[in-house]
């Protein structure tokens, strides 16, 4: 089984809650022994682009423009999510490891799912439909927030912005592990903390099964 991370946070591990929540999670799963590859991209490290007006027509121009041919520079915009075909047309299940920011998902992470989200990426668009090109079964979402957060509260934009994202690529199965109340103002932080990994540790336990 193939499981790719994708990890957006600023912060090295010791004072990173989302990044501890990966690291518990992926710990637990060691433990299973199972036959389980990861790939781990931390998009700080390796910055994705923005998507670009070029990179947008080289991959929707072939769906409005019969006889349509890229330019050189429409070809080089859109390397970076074509970069990302093979890794995406081979993974299983995919962790995404973020903190909460302004309500909503890191920008990082967001330029890389406008990368990636296109046609001939990740689905095909054909008579007006979407046709998934991965076999993705499952997203797990291991996140952090400073404020005590419930899911589908106003202030969490995060859960329902990539519920839709997922839907409409026809992966229904997003699990999370969310570790709230971070801010040092909460004096419980440390327990929220404690609580959320088992929560990924539990995650990781049902991963495993899969394998
Ligand atoms: C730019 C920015 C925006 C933030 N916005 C929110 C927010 O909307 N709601 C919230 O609860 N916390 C917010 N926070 C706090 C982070 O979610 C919190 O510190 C989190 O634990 C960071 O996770 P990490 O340590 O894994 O990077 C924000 C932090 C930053 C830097």
């Amino acid at each position: 089984m193939n499981l790719l991370h994708i990890c957006a946070s600023t912060k090295p591990i010791d004072i990173s809650s989302s990044k501890q929540l990966a690291a518990a999670f992926f710990a637990r799963l060691a433990e299973s022994n199972k036959d389980i590859n990861v790939t781990n991209m931390d998009l700080y490290n390796n910055p994705p682009p923005f998507l670009t007006n070029d990179a947008y027509r080289y991959f929707w121009n072939p769906i409005l423009q019969p006889g349509y041919i890229p330019t050189t520079a429409e070809k080089s915009a859109a390397s970076y999510a074509l970069s990302q075909t093979k890794v995406f047309e081979e993974t299983d299940v995919l962790i995404l490891t973020m903190p909460l920011w302004n309500c909503g998902m890191p920008a990082i992470m967001k330029a890389w799912l406008d990368q990636v989200l296109v046609p001939g990426v990740v689905f095909k668009y054909e008579a007006g439909s979407i046709i998934p090109l991965h076999h993705i079964t499952k997203v797990i979402l291991l996140a952090s927030s400073g404020d005590i957060v419930k899911e589908n509260d106003p202030q969490d934009q995060l859960t329902p912005h990539l519920t839709a994202i997922f839907n409409s690529i026809s992966i229904t199965d997003f699990s999370i592990a969310w570790a709230d109340g971070q801010d040092p103002r909460h004096l419980d932080a440390e327990e929220r903390k404690a609580t959320a990994i088992e929560a990924a540790q539990e995650l990781a336990d049902d991963v495993s099964e899969m394998a």
